[in-house]
């Protein structure tokens, strides 16, 4: 019988609520975060129902210290926890000199400093147990941040860079990591923002179902980068491959001569 649970932040709507549909479905009992405890008490108890897996519902406050601590907690003692998910997330509402800073504070606190911590426990409980996962949702606005409100978009690639790095750390150590980069994803996250998405063209926005079930595929591929529309997987290793050709010259003992007065 599994003795595998799994962590989902962010699972009472949207993309965190499909991960935990999805991760039901394959066998994982669930303990499900966010703050509303009447739905997620109610998508527990679905979840339950339709998969016979047992679920959790914590409701927690995760830009709160004391709700941290409670999931803190857990992630270090609960030797059943194998994967965590961490989709909560918010959006921001206009770009970054029209947002006030208390929401722009708020937005990078619990998409960054959140996830960090989250992802850091994570990492430290599964590599003393010698496996487990942990999947961050970032956002393609990372590969493209004069696109979008810039404090977002250097959030997600934070999400990104840290999952990178912590991959040549955590892999030695039979710890799989995966940073997931979804375009426009149909969930309450526009709505909660205030943001009208009558503007953004159909074709540019996912169902979350089909955008969770290609990055699950992905992750069963191992990949650590996973964008869920680009067909050709060749621009991103070619991406990859131009970052990684400038490594030798990045921290020489001299200038450039380019720059010599
Ligand atoms: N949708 C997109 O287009 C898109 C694209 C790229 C990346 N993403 C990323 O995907 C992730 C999920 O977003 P989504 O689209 O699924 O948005 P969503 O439907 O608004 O879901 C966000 C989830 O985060 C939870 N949450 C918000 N604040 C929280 C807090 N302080 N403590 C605990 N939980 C909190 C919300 O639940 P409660 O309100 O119940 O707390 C909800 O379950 C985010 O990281 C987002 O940046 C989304």
């Amino acid at each position: 019988m599994r003795m595998s649970s799994a962590i989902v932040t962010g699972a009472s709507s949207g993309i965190g609520a499909v991960y935990a549909d999805r991760l039901a479905a394959r066998g994982y009992d669930l303990i499900l975060v966010a703050r509303d405890t009447e739905r997620l008490s109610d998508r527990a108890n679905r979840i339950a129902d339709r998969y016979g897996v047992a679920t959790t519902p914590l409701p927690l406050d995760l830009s709160r210290d004391g709700d941290m601590d409670t999931l803190l907690g857990r992630i270090r003692r609960d030797q059943s926890i194998d994967l965590i998910v961490n989709s909560a997330g918010v959006g921001p509402h206009a770009t970054v000199i029209a947002s006030d800073d208390v929401s722009l504070d708020r937005m990078v606190f619990l998409n960054v400093n959140v996830l960090h911590t989250l992802t850091v426990a994570a990492a430290k409980a599964f590599a003393a147990r010698g496996s487990g996962a942990i999947i961050n949702l970032a956002s393609v606005v990372a590969l493209m941040p004069e696109r979008f409100n810039g404090s977002y978009a250097a959030g997600k690639a934070f999400v990104v860079s840290l999952s990178q790095a912590l991959d040549a750390e955590l892999r030695p150590q039979g710890v799989r990591i995966q940073a997931v980069l979804p375009g426009f994803t149909r969930t309450e996250i526009f709505e909660r923002a205030g943001v009208d998405t009558s503007a953004i063209p159909t074709e540019m926005m996912m169902d979350p179902g089909d955008m969770v079930d290609a990055a699950l595929a992905g992750f069963d591929a191992g990949e650590v980068i996973t964008i869920p529309s680009l067909e050709n997987e060749a621009l991103w290793a070619a991406f990859e491959s131009a970052r990684l050709q400038m490594s030798p010259y990045l921290s020489l003992n001299k200038p450039a001569a380019r720059f010599a007065l």
